[in-house]
């Protein structure tokens, strides 16, 4: 199975050659009209990239952010340990603050930092953040796969399964977390996928659709209000998401519209599940409570995407762009140690 066929190579959509240093970003703003890969030569421009969304999805920010953070420390001109520190630290800061709610973006960059500081000198400390991004996410690719293992057995032969904005290989370094079950279970069965759009930047409907057509899944792109009326019609059976941030309780942060999906699947009974990689857990989470929420500009919502204004002027814009989603509405998280309930959390990923 090809992740990421494009013009008929494998490719991902972070790629960082660690020989040059280099990080190129498939600009997924583009998607699916045109393919094109942008140069990041710095960690401003990364930072950049990672809020206007050219690369977006929780894994894919992460390693973004950990690249980028390595890129500093190998441009770094620092002498001391301390310089070398001081210097990281601002980096990160500067990094982590791109994005709030993914976990994954300040994990992955802490990561790098503490593996970087750690050295005995600068110069090995330039070289092990390069080793230590390229560690996270080679990791990170090979869990992607894990959960693919774990959960494809959920999705039955001629089955509607939903999921919601993009959880696939342009949102993490490789194969995807929700679409992982799914790219495994086509394998050997047909079955189809129901694609909310996803307001306001059109995941579902640029990416997910795109991301499914390489691969020959059957899938439906619906009104992302549509979705509950193909729950109560039966059509969908089965619900598989992503998140950016799960709290220590199981409470959920992902894209805007998710718990509206879970309240509704809870009222259908359809089983519904949220597909967990362990740099998105978040241990200083107590509950949903604490998670930060982006909100994003109101711009986005008040015009259409790359559109004309659809609203007066001076109309008062909410921009929310993630929903946190009780554990009780949630069945199970699909992990690369297995599909875990909320209380199993805590020790799975200690
Ligand atoms: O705003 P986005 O596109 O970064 O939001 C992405 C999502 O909500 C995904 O579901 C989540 O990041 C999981 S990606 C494997």
């Amino acid at each position: 199975v090809i992740s990421l066929q494009i013009q008929g190579e494998e490719r991902r959509a972070v790629e960082f050659d660690p020989d040059k240093p280099e990080l190129l970003l498939l600009n997924q703003l583009l998607l699916p009209d045109k393919i094109s890969f942008i140069r990041i030569r710095d960690y401003a421009e990364a930072a950049d990239a990672i809020t206007r969304m050219v690369v977006r999805g929780a894994p894919a920010i992460g390693a973004t952010g950990a690249y980028a953070l390595a890129l500093a420390a190998h441009d770094s001109s620092a002498q001391t340990k301390e310089d070398f520190s001081r210097e990281l630290s601002k980096v990160k800061d500067l990094l982590v603050a791109a994005r709030p709610t993914a976990n994954d973006l300040r994990h992955w960059v802490d990561l790098v930092f503490l593996a970087a500081i750690q050295e005995a000198t600068v110069s090995e400390g330039r070289a092990k953040a390069i080793q230590e991004a390229v560690r996270i996410a080679e990791e990170s690719a090979a869990e992607c796969r894990l959960m693919g293992e774990v959960a494809h057995h959920l999705i039955e032969e001629g089955m509607g399964v939903l999921t919601h904005c993009n959880a696939g290989a342009l949102a993490t370094v490789d194969y995807g977390t929700a679409l992982a079950p799914i790219r495994r279970a086509a394998e050997d069965r047909s079955f189809t996928v129901y694609i909310g759009r996803t307001g306001p930047y059109f995941q579902g409907a640029r990416l997910t659709t795109w991301e499914l057509a390489q691969e020959n899944i059957s899938h439906i792109l619906v009104d992302d209000n549509a979705v509950f009326h193909h729950m109560a019609t039966g059509e969908i059976a089965l619900v598989i998401t992503g998140c950016d941030r799960v709290a220590v309780n199981g409470d959920a942060a992902n894209k805007i519209g998710t718990l509206g999906r879970a309240i509704a699947a809870k009222y259908y009974d359809i089983p519904f599940y949220i597909a967990l990689p362990r740099t998105t857990f978040d241990e200083n989470s107590p509950s949903g409570e604490s998670i930060p929420l982006e909100e994003r500009d109101p711009n986005e919502i008040l015009y259409a995407w790359n559109g004309p204004r659809l609203a007066p002027e001076d109309t008062p814009v909410r921009n929310v762009s993630f929903d946190i989603t009780p554990k009780e509405l949630i069945t199970g998280y699909i992990t690369h140690q297995g599909i875990l309930s909320a209380g199993e959390l805590p020790t799975a990923f200690s």
